[in-house]
Parts: structure tokens; sequence; C-alpha cells
């Protein structure tokens, strides 16, 4: 096992010393999150930093179009301004604070948090909106988290939002994309509707830069004139907190196993420290699963640590009672032990967190517009981020953070930021939204960061092929508006729009529904040979949609049963999540005039369906290759079927693929097999007929 750094050789520095240093939180928190009385949660809501600026921030809500309040995490922005604002009557007469969110899981988080502070039960006078779950009143939400995707898509039925008053776009650091689109968008509405009031707000972001984006260049022009009245620039705020300091301690060598790493800082943390929680930060479910059945069985190999350990994951797709384990009080005499994506970085503060151990890691999104492929990687986390991770631990009391690569590392190729997301994805989404809203001229958006020209071209180009562009670039009518109106990816909003016309859409909605959820697979910690009997049972020879098909048929034939989900390892939560999803998008189809019609054994037609929406993700087995590799037909990219798929090791000649993972190699997950000449039927633009050469055939 490899050393990781050798106690009390640690070079102890505080945060503060670094460059720029982070601030921390005011020392002045509870440490408690005990008792949710109404008045001791009141008090509670005192003790934050904001509480200090309600007045300043009220005052400036009320005399700027746009308010940019930045703020550590864990100060109260996310839960207390709106609150602050309805109080001051920014809701009265009828009118609704919306406060978005990147995240789903903080969306959920934040709401019910609120709803708890105000007495009020969730989803009345506080609500919550992500997609595929409305858990709001129309009549009597006056303050609604929603996610920004969400609020992109309500601008489709009302393009200036004007059931809102004040808009709160939280976490704008994260530059996730459709935060950037809602921050280009909501200029325009501002320009349209000058009552509307915005807040930006975030735990660390360039606030001039911000700013200056909410400049038009003709204020900034008169503001340079001096010419120009104060409320017209954006008005910044920045909630101070005195906090408590953070010890930063670095591997002395390079980590290989950061899993393992993480197990063995976590027990030595346990072992050698001083009560408190550990937040341990890492990339996503598969390395947190694997974290915890290490950890859990090391702790247990362990005598003298195994006692008083609990250990819990947090990652989207928690089921309400797992995410209510995260945050609730750690009993006396345990340590709690965390193990997060970076949704616990900022979106989200638990209570009691003393050490961090950051693995200097996170998936990410990254697209080459160049082979035309996206795929979700893991990737080295920027400072800005290490920073944030670290502050975790400074919250109630001195902490410490212990990172797992080399301060060298740290202090001299980390960058500095991280890319914003529109510069790093596939635009075929953003491109539709926007034509959708009537806004023709993407490139000339005015974009808080511009996308890349190429991926522009790229998303147009198959958004033409996909038959949803024109030749003049406008949507089509009608598979343009419905493509548009289906609250999906635009390929799979396709794919369902052709299953119409080829008699199978009862088949195919089932199948988007089930993509629509991470994984119905229950992954039992190390049951992983019974998972694949599992699988087997429903395993179609064309591959993982079909398989679908055949597990929903049993689920409901067993009477949607969750001793049959049990026993087949499927995750009931997960089928009922389908069930909830597929009765919405039946409802979407039918008002886009899509009847409910099955092809009963015909699965060639589901095919055919799936190739219409995803054609551009489309295959073929290399001739001479026994090791499985397939190469893209478009990008001729080298790409393998996931283990996890039933065709795995089977290695049809012509597949197309869902999504792509990128670990050792670029995985296929979620894999059909195909004829190659549907290719050609469904998208001759795409696949002229000379690209596919003979051996495909
Ligand atoms: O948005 P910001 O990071 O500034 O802070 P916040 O999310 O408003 O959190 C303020 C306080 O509320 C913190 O002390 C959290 O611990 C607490 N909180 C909580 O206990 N449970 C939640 N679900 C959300 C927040
Ligand atoms: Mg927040």
């Amino acid at each position: 096992m490899a050393q990781f750094w050798k106690p009390g050789t640690e070079k102890p520095r505080l945060l503060e010393d670094e460059d720029g240093g982070v601030v921390f939180l005011s020392s002045s928190f509870s440490s408690s999150s005990s008792g949710y009385g109404f008045a001791s949660i009141e008090k509670q809501r005192q003790r934050l930093p904001v509480y200090k600026y309600r007045t300043a921030i009220l005052y400036l809500v009320e005399s700027h179009g746009t308010t940019i309040v930045v703020g550590e995490t864990g100060s109260g922005k996310t839960t207390q301004i709106p609150q602050f604002l309805k109080e001051a009557g920014w809701a009265d007469g009828g009118r609704v604070i919306a406060c978005t969110q990147p995240r789903r899981l903080a969306v959920q988080a934040v709401a019910s948090r609120v709803a708890e502070e105000m007495g009020v039960k969730l989803g009345e006078e506080v609500g919550y909106t992500i997609r595929f779950e409305d858990i709001s009143n129309s009549d009597l939400t006056r303050i609604k988290f929603l996610t920004d995707g969400v609020l992109l898509r309500e601008m489709m039925d009302d393009p200036l939002l004007s059931k809102y008053s004040v808009i709160m776009v939280d976490e704008a650091h994260e530059r996730s994309i459709s935060t950037d689109i809602l921050l280009g968008l909501l200029k325009k509405i501002q320009k349209r509707r000058p009552e509307l009031r915005l807040v930006i707000s975030s735990a660390t972001i360039e606030a001039k830069s911000m700013s200056n984006f909410f400049l038009s260049s003709k204020r900034r022009r008169a503001l340079e004139g001096e010419e120009l009245r104060p409320s017209l620039e954006p008005a910044i705020l920045s909630v101070e907190g005195r906090g408590f300091n953070v010890q930063i301690h670095y591997v002395e060598e390079p980590v290989k196993d950061y899993v393992q790493a993480i197990v063995s800082t976590v027990l030595l943390i346990h072992d050698k420290e001083p009560p408190g929680d550990i937040l341990v930060f890492l990339t996503g479910q598969d390395d947190i699963d694997a974290a915890i059945k290490l950890l859990t069985e090391e702790a247990r190999g362990n005598g003298k640590t195994s006692s008083g350990l609990i250990i819990l994951p947090l990652y989207s797709g928690l089921t309400r009672a797992e995410q209510d384990l995260v945050f609730s009080p750690t009993p006396k005499g345990k340590r709690k032990v965390v193990i997060s994506t970076n949704i616990a970085e900022t979106s989200l503060t638990l209570e009691g967190i003393v050490y961090v151990v950051d693995s200097g890691f996170s998936k990410q999104r990254f697209y080459n517009p160049i082979t035309d492929i996206e795929n979700l990687v893991v990737a080295p986390i920027s400072k800005a981020s290490a920073k944030q991770r670290a502050g975790r631990a400074g919250r109630i009391r001195p902490g410490k953070c212990y990172r797992l690569y080399t301060e060298e590392y740290y202090l001299n190729e980390m960058s500095v930021q991280g890319i914003p997301e529109i510069q790093r994805s596939n635009l075929v989404s953003c491109v539709i939204q926007l034509k959708a809203l009537g806004i023709d001229n993407i490139l000339g958006f005015d974009w808080p960061a511009s996308p890349s020209p190429e991926s522009m071209i790229r998303a147009l180009e198959i958004l033409y092929s996909l038959g949803v562009l024109d030749d003049d670039a406008k949507l089509t009518s009608p598979v343009g508006f419905q493509v548009a109106e289906i609250p999906l990816e635009p390929m799979v909003a396709k794919m369902i729009i052709s299953s119409n016309e080829l008699g199978c859409s009862d088949e195919i909605i089932t199948i988007a529904s089930i993509l629509s959820i991470q994984s119905i697979w229950f992954s039992i910690r190390g049951a992983q040979k019974e998972l694949d009997e599992a699988k087997l049972r429903f395993a179609a020879a064309e591959g993982d949609h079909v398989t679908f098909l055949n597990i929903y048929k049993g689920f409901l034939q067993s009477g949607k049963s969750s001793k049959w989900c049990h026993k087949n390892f499927i995750n009931y939560h997960a089928m009922k999540k389908v069930m909830e999803i597929r009765e919405q998008l039946k409802r979407i189809a039918l008002r886009l005039g899509i009847v409910l019609k099955s092809c009963e054994t015909d699965m060639q037609l589901v095919r055919k369906a799936i190739v219409a929406g995803f054609f551009a993700n489309a295959c073929r087995l290399e001739a001479y290759s026994h090791s499985g590799m397939y190469k893209t037909i478009r990008g001729s990219q080298e790409v393998y079927i996931h283990p996890s798929s039933v065709l795995f090791r089977v290695n049809p000649k012509c597949v197309i693929y869902h999504s792509l993972v990128s670990t050792d190699r670029q995985y296929m997950r979620n894999v059909i097999s195909i004829e190659p000449s549907w290719l050609t039927d469904v998208a001759p633009h795409f696949y002229q007929q000379q690209r596919l050469n003979p051996n495909i055939h």
C-alpha cells in the first residue's frame, strides 16, 4: 500500500496564507442542528452571516435591477434570501420568488429546509419543480425552488417569466450550461420588464466580470462617462464572515489508487483525531460505492477503528430516506463519514463536518467537436474547487483538509478556475432551446462565456439531420416544435416522434422513461455475480433497450411488486420513478398528437425508432478485431461495449449507443444492434452513401 503522508511530518498551513485566500465562516455558527422546534430554527437563522445583511440585501434589491451576492458556502444565501424577499413583500399580490439551482438534489433539499424553517407544508407556500417532479402549487406557492433547466422550459410558455417578481440565480459560480443560457436570457427579459429583479448569488464568483456582463454596452459607455444613475449598475454585496482556520495536509507522493487512499485516510483520521464528522469528495456513484465497500471491510478488519463509524453516500439519485440520513445529526459517540460527489462542494451544507478528504477529482463533461464525442470523464478539479472543498472543514470549529495530491501539484499544475460547462458540452439541447425561444442568431447571443463555433456548427448539423431545423436553421414544423416541446434530449425526443409513425410509441416511451433515470439495477456491494445472473434473465439479443422492455413487462406482470424487484436485483424506487415519468411522457405525447400504440413483438420497429433519434451514435465492429473494438462510423473513434451491457462480448456488427463513459477506454452504455442500411434511410445527409463502405454490410 502506498504511503500517503506521514502523520507528524505534515506541513500545516492556513488556507488564508494561500494566494487570495478563502474567507471563512463566522464563528458564531451554531454547531447543533438538532431540536427542530420553530424557535430554535429561528435562532439558527439569526446566527447565519447573511442575517446581518438582511436590510442591505433588501435595499439593494429594491434599488437595483441586478444584485450580486457573494458569500461563502453555508452563510445562508440560498435558504435565507428568498425568505427575506418574501417577508419584504416581493411575493405579495400573487407574485412568486424563484430560486434556481443547477442540481436537482439541491433543489429538493433546500426547498424542504425552507418549508421547515417557515413552518409550512412543502408544496404549498414553498414548493419546488425539477424535471418530472412538480411539488408546487400555482395558486399557493410564493417561493419556488427549481433547476435552471426547468426555468428555461417555463420560458417556452411564458417568455417574460411574468409571474416572478424576483429571480435568484444561485450557484452562479458553477457556470452550468443552463445557468449561462439563463443569464443571457434574463438580461434580455430585464430590458422588457424593468420591474423584474435579479439576484445572482454564488460562493466564489468574479463579481466584477458578472457585473460587467449585466451592464449593457450603452450603459457601460455611459458609466465610463459618469452619466449613469447608480441603480442601473448591478450592485455587488459580499457577505463577510470570520471563520475557522483549516489546516491543509498534502500527500508526499502522488497517489496511485485514490479509493484506497481515501479509505486509509479516513481510518487514520478516525484513529488519531478528536471527534468530528468527515466529508470525502469522490467522483461518482461507482467510486463512492467502491470506497464504501472497502471502508466497511477495512474498518471491520481493524478492531480499534471498527466502532463508531457511520458511513454514508451522497450523490444525486439517492432516495429521500437516504438523503435524510446524510442530513440528520450524528448521534453522540459516533462519527459520520459522508462520501460525496462534488454536490457537497457548494450546493449542500452538512452540519458537523470537521475533516475533509479531497481526492482532487470530479466527474466532468467533455465534448470534442472534431470527433463529435461527449462523455463524462473523471478529471482533476481546479484550485477554486479545492479551496471550496477545504472550506467545508472550517464551519463549526478549526478543521483539517487532507488533499490526496502533492503540494507541488496544487501550486504548479492545478488550473486556477474550471472551464464553464458551455465550453465543454455538446450544444444540441442548448441550440434547440434558444431556437424555440425565438433566438435565431445563436452565435450573436449575449453569452456570459461564448461556446466554440465548431461545437455550434456540429449542433446545427445534427439538428438539421434530425429534421429539427430547416435550410434556414429555423425550427421545422411540426417536428422541430414537437422535439423542442418534449423535455428530454433532442435525440430522445426525435426517437419518440418517429415511434409514432412506426407504430411503437408504447414501447419507445417506456424506453425513454428508463433511459432518463440513472439505473434501474440495484447494485448490492459484493453481489456482482448475482446481479449479472439477474440481468441474463431479461437479456434480449437485440440489446439493452429491448432488455428494458422485458424488465418493464416483468414488473407489470408481477403487479408492480417490490418483492419481485428485490428478487431480480431491480431497484423498486427506480421502477416507481419510471412509471411516473412514463405517465408524464404519455401526457406530453398525447398533447403532441402522438397516439400510444404497441408494436407487440416486432422489435425491428423499436430498433428503427431508436435509429431515427440516435443515428449519430452508430458504430461498427472492427472487422479483424477480437478485442471487441468498435469505431464510430462518423468520426472513426475507438469505442467498446460497456461490461454492464447485455451485448458485452456478444459484439454485433453494427450498434448504436445511448451514451459514452470514459475510463481507461471509451465505453458505450445502453447499446442496441442495428442494420447499417437503416442509417442511410433515416439520415441520408449525415451518412452519405459513400461513407458506408462495404465492410459494414
Ligand atoms: O446558500 P449557502 O451556502 O450560503 O447557505 P444555505 O444553504 O442557505 O445554508 C444555511 C444553513 O442552513 C447552513 O447552516 C445549513 O447547515 C443549513 N441547512 C440545513 O441544515 N439543511 C438544509 N437542507 C439546508 C441548509
Ligand atoms: Mg447555497
